[in-house]
């Protein structure tokens, strides 16, 4: 087959359902349990991103959800939490706490070529978060902290009109900040997510599904800048409310916050071949 003159919708779908080869795998043990993600670890990176003073173990929490589309038979769903303490670098304004994949260095082979980003995500019926702030749940980060290339956002986005806070969306790089993606963020139930970022032609495509569904495409593939290397987050990155002129540090951020995110089956495939699974 001459696959390399074919467009890349077709090739992706003519190998879909073949064991693709993986850039990074992030679903978690459950022999790891949460005390595994204090130390050096294969999962998750233990420095970042995380409240100065405390520890993973102290944030990441075992939800009693099932399985994750792409969780396999040991694998297990996390819950990541924010409190007042979760303030990251100095960023008052923020409460942040992030999962990134250990391997995921910001110069790693993640970020060139074509890659996929695989990820569940599902609310907590415990910690419910506050839709009058905008959270990023997953997003890219350039490796110079200048943009991200692609954000998975809940919330009252800032700086946009939001027809319904309780949506998940997807924006591409934020010097851009088209809306690639929106879906209502049902709750009891994962949402799965596949990108497939093409960092030659700076291009992205979204696959989704619920619960056990196939991921299907969402549409054609979207110019997107995607170059900038970097690093991949999971977790919740909470933003103030009336924020001023560096956010980071100012805007209204109130007291007594328990919430929660829960994530599974994350992973990276690479889709250099066309390759990409919609199921597992
Ligand atoms: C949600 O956030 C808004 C804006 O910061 C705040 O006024 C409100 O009290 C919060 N609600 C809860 C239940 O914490």
């Amino acid at each position: 087959m001459p696959s390399t003159l074919l467009p890349f919708a077709f090739f992706a779908a003519l190998v879909a359902g073949q064991v693709c080869d993986l850039q990074f795998d992030a679903r978690v043990p459950d022999d790891l349990g949460v005390a595994g993600l204090d130390g050096v670890n294969d999962v998750f990176s233990n420095a970042f991103v995380i409240g100065e003073g405390l520890q993973f173990s102290q944030v990441v929490q075992l939800p009693n959800v099932d399985q994750a589309l792409f969780d396999v038979e040991a694998t297990i769903a996390v819950e990541v939490t924010i409190n007042d303490d979760s303030i990251f670098n100095g960023q008052t304004a923020f409460r942040r706490a992030e999962l990134l994949p250990a391997s995921n260095d910001g110069a790693d082979d993640s970020t060139v070529g074509i890659k996929s980003i695989h990820f569940s995500v599902m609310k907590s019926d415990a910690r419910p978060l506050n839709l009058s702030h905008e959270y990023q749940l997953a997003f890219l980060e350039t490796a110079d902290f200048s943009a991200t290339q692609f954000t998975l956002k809940t919330g009252t986005i800032l700086g946009v009109q939001t027809a319904d806070p309780d949506t998940l969306q997807i924006f591409g790089n934020s010097n851009d900040n088209l809306l690639l993606f929106s879906a209502p963020f049902t709750p009891g139930v994962f949402h799965n997510f596949a990108l497939t970022l093409d960092f030659d032609t700076l291009t992205t495509r979204v696959f989704y599904s619920q619960g056990n569904a196939a991921l299907k495409s969402m549409g054609q593939v979207l110019v997107n800048d995607v170059s900038g290397r970097g690093q991949f987050h999971f977790g919740l990155l909470k933003k103030p409310v009336n924020p001023g002129a560096d956010i980071t540090v100012e805007g209204d951020q109130p007291a007594g916050i328990d919430e929660g995110i829960i994530f599974g089956s994350i992973f990276q495939e690479d889709t250099i071949v066309g390759c990409i699974s919609l199921s597992p």
